[in-house]
């Protein structure tokens, strides 16, 4: 990237990257020449990322220690890259939780509420922050991590499938908008992936399991190589691309069964 005719590292705000997808994401965005804003809760997992980020790409990090679980999260984070002077050019918003059980008794309140304002409120409120700005300067990358579960009914952690739902509708709609603009928004579709979100998974040995558990580093790949394209959805995995086309020419309902049948409803 240029700026007044000098070149100038893009650089890419990761949310959730102490972990999972979000750390394999930051690994692949210095790789390609990134410089990096990793913002998650745990302070000594973004330093541990930032110093391999350094040594293996040589990119600089700046870290963000932060719960995004709040309303007021997003405004927060917004202060301090302005505080710094700190210029985004690439937005992943990434950071997510789950919660499974029955809706009605077993899953807890506190963790849905959470898990909306992350997922929705946050989301959300830093694509309007920094979007603008890329508009400005007619360049901008947004990556938004939804979810199979975001295209697809998922009994027993509904409120997770509906705040994808949420993400996924959201982006496509906004990537409509954008168009003509040098800023584009690519939606993340995975299904089952090998993260500690999906720890118990991993640990039950089961075939099947094996089988559609994806690596986090191939899907951010995958996700990478979307969002520079500016690709609206990607969903990595040949199985996953199946299914979801499968999906779209079936009842709902049905669908949602058998997704139900799988998770053990
Ligand atoms: N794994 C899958 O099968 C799968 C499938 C579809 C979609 N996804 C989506 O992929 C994204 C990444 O998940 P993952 O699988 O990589 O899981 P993960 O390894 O558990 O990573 C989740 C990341 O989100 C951060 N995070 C969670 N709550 C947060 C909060 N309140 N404030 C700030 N950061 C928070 C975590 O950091 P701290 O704990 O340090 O805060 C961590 O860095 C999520 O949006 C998830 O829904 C995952």
């Amino acid at each position: 990237m240029t700026s007044n005719g000098s070149i100038i590292k893009p650089r890419a705000l990761i949310t959730g990257a102490s972990s999972g997808i979000g750390r394999e994401l930051a690994k692949i965005f210095a790789k390609n020449g990134c410089d990096l804003i990793i913002i998650a809760r745990r302070e000594q997992l973004l330093n541990k990322l930032a110093s391999n980020l350094k040594e293996n790409y040589g990119a600089d990090t700046y870290i963000i220690s932060k719960d995004l679980a709040s309303i007021q999260a997003a405004d927060d984070v917004a202060s301090i890259l302005e505080k710094n002077s700190l210029r985004v050019d690439i937005l992943v918003n990434n950071a997510g939780f789950n919660e499974f059980g029955k809706f009605d008794h077993s899953t807890r309140w506190k963790k849905e509420l959470d898990m909306i304002t992350l997922h929705i409120i946050t989301t959300t409120r830093l694509t309007k922050l920094l979007v603008p700005q890329m508009i400005k300067r007619k360049f901008g990358r947004i990556l938004n991590v939804s979810s199979i579960s975001g295209i697809v009914p998922t009994p027993t952690t509904s409120v997770y499938a509906g705040s994808k739902a949420y993400i996924l509708n959201f982006s496509e709609s906004l990537s409509i908008e954008l168009e003509g603009t040098g800023v584009s928004v690519t939606t993340l579709c995975p299904g089952f992936v090998r993260t500690e979100l999906t720890e118990t998974m991993s640990e039950s040995g089961n075939v099947i399991t094996e089988l559609i558990l994806m690596d986090a580093e191939k899907v951010a790949k995958k996700a990478y190589k979307a969002t520079m394209r500016g690709d609206d959805v990607s969903v990595p995995g040949w199985h996953y691309k199946l299914m979801t086309t499968l999906v779209r020419l079936l009842p709902r309902k049905f669908v949602g069964k058998v997704a139900g049948k799988f998770m053990g409803r």
